[in-house]
């Protein structure tokens, strides 16, 4: 879809977690603390583009952070982070989290977020990433032609003053 070396598929760098929550990470309201929930959901953002790019990373933005719904002690929470677009030097990952059902295997989803995550040196300077992105799927299409449409949503909040 884009001119690099060679691509890499979405599958390649799909990154899965499971959390049981424990009393550690609840808030006054007996819920999932939402900066507990932005800390695994950053953490898996950099693990998926570092494995895409093969090096290290650092988070950019992050935006389409929506918090649909709560989750409770005893609760199993999955993340996934994917690539969904790969530019010069910065990847967008969507991370999506669900609070997963033991007994049904249903997963019901709680949030889902975009963050932008740069490839850098060992000086933190943004640097090329070498792999491209295979894009395969209907969904993966969609994703793809999606980032387009959020990187110029993007530009306008930064030319807005965001
Ligand atoms: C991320 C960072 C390395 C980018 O450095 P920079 O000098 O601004 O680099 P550039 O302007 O060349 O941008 C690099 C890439 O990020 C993208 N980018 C920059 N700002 C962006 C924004 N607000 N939203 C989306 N993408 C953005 C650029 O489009 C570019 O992508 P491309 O190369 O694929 O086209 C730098 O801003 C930094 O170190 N920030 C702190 C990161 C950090 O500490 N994160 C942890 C959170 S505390």
């Amino acid at each position: 879809m884009n001119e690099k070396k060679r691509n890499k598929k979405v599958e390649e760098s799909l990154t899965e977690t499971t959390k049981l929550l424990q009393y550690k990470e609840i808030n006054g309201q007996n819920r999932l603390f939402g900066g507990r929930l932005m800390e695994w959901i950053d953490e898996i953002a950099a693990l998926t583009a570092m494995r895409h790019c093969g090096g290290l990373v650092t988070t950019c933005a992050v935006d389409n952070l929506r918090f649909k719904y709560g989750a409770y002690i005893n609760e199993v929470i999955v993340l996934i982070g994917k690539v969904t677009y790969v530019g010069n030097t910065s990847m967008e990952v969507r991370v999506d989290t669900y609070v997963e059902n033991i007994k049904t295997g249903i997963r019901r989803a709680i949030n889902h977020a975009y963050l932008i995550c740069v490839h850098v040196d060992d000086n933190g300077k943004p640097i090329p990433v070498k792999y491209g992105l295979e894009v395969e799927t209907l969904s993966e299409k969609a994703e793809w032609e999606g980032a387009l449409k959020r990187n110029i949503a993007r530009k306008q909040r930064f030319n807005d003053g965001y």
